[in-house]
């Protein structure tokens, strides 16, 4: 992902742009999930893997918002990560997939630790308390891996279970390109650590 203020952001006509909220991945977990993607992508040909800067946790997806809510976002993530009292735990569980065996979507999934839990449910508090619309699907923690893979007989094991703490959440922009989605972290809230 790129880092805040490296480009402009990119409005639409309408002036709007495709926002999400995810969490991104501490070093420990991006070499487990960049292990799995090595995995995959012996198993699972063909397959289009996922960037390395793109590997996220979503919490939230906004879709096309206007000014005036890209704002109101960042209030409602910086009220939720302000409301969690315990570190988020992200423990690496299993590889598993959405969509068909020819044409899957593949993700690592992380076991359902309560403070995830409890900061998505706040997020999403906070964003309907300022009316802004988000995909209310349930929040399957997890971090997509590759797409359009076909399906191996036998999904290959997570390598690493090892837990690493969340630093952050963020709020980022997502531009779509031929050569696939672009995100960029519009602005980060620390999450709470051991220590605190
Ligand atoms: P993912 O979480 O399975 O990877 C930006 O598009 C991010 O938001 C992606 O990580 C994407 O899927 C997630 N997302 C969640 N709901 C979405 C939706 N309805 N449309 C597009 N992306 C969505």
């Amino acid at each position: 992902m790129e880092s805040k203020g490296h480009k402009a952001s990119a409005k639409d006509d309408d002036g709007k742009m495709r926002l999400f909220v995810a969490i991104p991945l501490p070093a420990e977990l991006l070499e487990t999930a960049l292990e799995c993607q090595r995995l995959i992508e012996q198993s699972s040909k063909p397959c289009r893997l996922a960037r390395k800067d793109s590997l996220h946790i979503t919490l939230a997806f906004l879709g096309d918002v206007c000014e005036r809510d890209e704002q109101e976002a960042k209030d409602a993530l910086q009220a939720s990560c302000a409301l969690l009292q315990d570190p988020v735990r992200l423990e690496p569980e299993r590889i598993g997939h959405f969509g068909n065996a020819d044409d899957a979507l593949l993700w690592l999934g992380l076991k359902k630790d309560r403070s995830m839990l409890r900061l998505a449910r706040l997020l999403r508090t906070e964003l309907r308390l300022r009316s802004i619309p988000f995909d209310e699907k349930e929040f399957i923690p997890h971090v997509t891996l590759a797409r359009r893979a076909k399906l191996p007989a036998n999904i290959p094991c997570v390598p690493n279970t090892k837990a690493s703490i969340a630093f952050a959440a963020s709020l980022y922009e997502s531009r779509l390109s031929s050569d696939g989605a672009r995100y960029r972290a519009l602005e980060a809230f620390a999450l709470p650590s051991k220590d605190d």
